[in-house]
């Protein structure tokens, strides 16, 4: 028996809702909700937290134009304040360098990386997953009971064939699935509407590719500006609004 499982669910006793942005695909806007729903939740006024579980591809930090600060340590570990934020992340440890840790380390890290984050009460705490269906997903759904999960995919049908594939192993481990976002939507792309509400997944909406993206990454003000964050303002009123 690991004392580090134990640890774990009283870290994170109060916290109101864990949100997991998931997906099948790299690349299909995961960081970019994550962190945008997160800073739009601290804007309502929601306590809110951001946890970067991409241990190969760190990407938040970039995405929010945070500096790595060696947390504080004070029975745990306090996760630094970006943006009125509390975000924890690898980078904090490995900074820009490469990962220290790989294979089955990754899901050791995942442990320790919960077993020492003092969130403190939280209403929300927004998840970065990494890409697919490994061993983090399986963690985040192990480690983080009653973790609900928003999937992003675009238009794409390989990038719609993985979140088939993962909305049935989330079924199957009896986890809740908030619906799912099409990003990157461009004109004559097939959409995921159709496919999900056969499913019987709640279809969440589409958010159009962006041309104003790119350039507020890094520049959280900027970001709040763009077309990607006004779309997902509206998509956030339906997660609010599902318990
Ligand atoms: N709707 C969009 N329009 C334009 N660019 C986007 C959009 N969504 C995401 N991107 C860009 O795509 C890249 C990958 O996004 P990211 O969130 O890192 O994907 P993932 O986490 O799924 O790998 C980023 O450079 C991001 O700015
Ligand atoms: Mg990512």
């Amino acid at each position: 028996m690991d004392p580090r499982l134990a640890i774990i669910d009283r870290r994170l006793e109060d916290i109101g809702r864990v949100i997991a942005i998931s997906g099948g695909k790299g690349g299909v806007g995961k960081s970019v909700t994550a962190s945008v729903m997160a800073l739009l939740l601290s804007k309502l006024g929601y306590r809110t937290g951001l946890l970067d579980l991409d241990f190969y591809g760190p990407s938040v930090h970039t995405i929010l134009g945070a500096k790595p600060t060696l947390p504080e340590e004070d029975r745990g570990v306090v996760p630094p304040e970006v943006h009125g934020i509390r975000f924890m992340s690898i980078i904090h440890y490995a900074g820009e360098n490469p990962s220290p840790i790989r294979g089955v380390d990754i899901s050791n890290a995942t442990i320790e990386l919960l077993a020492v984050t003092r969130w403190g009460s939280l209403d929300f705490l927004v998840v970065d997953m990494p890409p697919g269906i490994g061993d983090t997903t399986l963690d985040a759904v192990r480690l983080m009971k009653g973790a609900e999960f928003l999937l992003v995919t675009t238009g794409s049908k390989v990038s719609l064939a993985v979140v088939r594939r993962l909305l049935s192993m989330l079924v199957e481990l009896k986890v809740r699935v908030i619906g799912v976002l099409e990003n990157m939507r461009m004109d004559g792309s097939s959409s995921a509407r159709d496919e999900m509400e056969a499913l019987g997944v709640p279809f969440l909406g589409e958010i159009e590719f962006d041309r104003g993206l790119e350039d507020s990454i890094g520049d959280v003000e900027k970001l709040m500006r763009t077309h990607f964050a006004g779309k997902l303002e509206r998509v956030l009123g339906k997660v609010l609004s599902s318990t």
